[in-house]
Formats: structure tokens, sequence, C-alpha cells
């Protein structure tokens, strides 16, 4: 796989709508209590998503990928932050933080979440489980493409949250810009500001790097019908992702 082929992929993440256009960023009337509930629906799903395709990939014998999706699978769970899962540690700051309960923090049900959000993670689980085994490396492709900036517009609505309820901002510009690896927060991994910088700075930079390295080491997924798969789910989920966004700014 030529390495423009996924570099081609990502130019064209929020070609269309860019990411300081997000509509929950411009809209001036957002709730933003709902928005972080329902955002937390992609930390609550990721390991379940990544599972289902981990298991196919075993399944279709691609070891590359099964290592690579097995390590991000075990980060998510804690590997990197003290043994805390990383959805345990969103749900734990947005309690501390705001006294939002996200009920469902280790047995997510999509019931929890407004019909935008449980019609999108439907759809990904559909993709992932129903879909060619390529196009559901699009869709966790794209998923980790689209998880720093988006986890930047997070951070931003937290702190508009921290101001509408008279406090201050938790986060700074170098936390969201993942620049502050070297402050207090880079080793605190489960306040708000660790789990921003951390995923800004690092893990989701890993999980994107490295699962176009498994991609490319299997040789198999590297001709032109598969390549067109993973580039198809890819699309797929930019599309989906865009309207979900523009569903939160009206929630
Ligand atoms: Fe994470
Ligand atoms: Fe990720």
């Amino acid at each position: 796989m030529p390495p423009s082929f996924f570099r081609a992929l990502e130019r064209e993440t929020y070609a269309h709508e860019p990411f300081s256009a997000n509509p929950v960023l411009v809209s001036s009337e957002v709730n933003l209590e709902r928005v972080l509930i329902n955002y937390s629906s992609l930390v609550m799903w990721i390991v379940p998503i990544l599972r289902i395709v981990r298991d196919r990939a075993a399944e279709e014998g691609y070891d590359h990928l099964v290592k690579e999706l097995t390590r991000n699978i075990a980060e998510e769970l804690g590997s990197e932050s003290e043994g805390v899962a990383h959805r345990e540690i969103f749900a734990d700051c947005l309690k501390e933080h705001f006294g939002i309960e996200v009920i469902c923090k280790t047995s997510p049900r999509l019931s929890h979440y407004d019909p935008a959000t449980e019609s999108f993670i439907n759809s990904l689980l559909a993709l992932v489980r129903e879909g060619s085994f390529a196009d559901a490396l699009g869709v966790i492709y794209a998923l980790e493409v689209t998880a720093t900036p988006e986890l930047r517009v997070l951070g931003r609505l937290i702190n508009q949250l921290a101001i509408e309820k008279g406090g201050t901002p938790p986060l700074t510009d170098e936390h969201l810009l993942g620049a502050d690896t070297k402050g207090e927060f880079a080793h605190n991994t489960t306040t708000i500001q660790g789990f921003l910088v951390n995923h800004v700075s690092t893990w989701e930079a890993g999980h994107r790097d490295l699962l176009e390295v498994a991609i490319n080491d299997s040789h198999a997924l590297c001709s032109e019908a598969p390549r067109e798969a993973i580039a198809s789910g890819y699309r797929n989920v930019l599309g989906q992702m865009t309207l979900w966004w523009r569903a939160m700014a009206t929630l």
C-alpha cells in the first residue's frame, strides 16, 4: 500500500466541513451536557467495536492486525493509564467536574443516548459486523483518524460547560494541542487534563499510525479491491459522523 493512500484518505477528513466549523462549536445554543453524554458513547463503544474487528482479523489470519488491535484494546482498558479504562476515566471526570452520570460506564446501553447517537453507534456496529473485512478496517481507521480533532472539540465543550456553570475552564490550549507532554498531567492519566493530553499527544496518533503499519504488513489487503473497500468504509463513517455532529448541535 503506498503511504499516500492513507494520507489522501486523511486529507478528506472534514474536507467538506473543517474542524473549526464543527456545528457544536459554531452554534450558540448547544445543550452541552447532552452533547457530552452523547459523545461518551464513542468512548464507551470503541472497545466493543475494536474487539469485533480484532476477532474477525483472527478468523481471517491477519496476525499483524490481531497484535495491533489487541494492543490498542489493552490501552483503552488501562495499560498506559494506571490500569483504569479510558471509559471509566472519562465517566469519572464527567461526574467529578459536572455531576454528570454516564450510567452505563462499564456496560454501555444504547438507550442511554439520544436517537441520533443510538443510530450512529448501531450503524458502526452493523458495518464492522456485516461489511467486508476491509470495509470494517476502513471504519476503525476513520474512528482513529477523527479521534484527535474530536477530542479537541470535546475539550472545548468541557471548558464551555465549566464557564456556563460559573467555574474555571480546566483545559488550557496546551492540553488541547497535546503540547503539555512534560506538564504535571502527562503522567497523571486519570485526570481530565491527563486524558486529553495523552490522547491528543500520543495514544490516538499511535492507534492511527500502527493500524496503518499493520494494514500495510497484511499483503492480501494491499491490492486494489480491498483498498477501495477500506476507503469506502472510511468515507461512510466520515459522512455519518458529519451528520451526527450536526444532530448534536440541535439537541
Ligand atoms: Fe482512549
Ligand atoms: Fe483510538
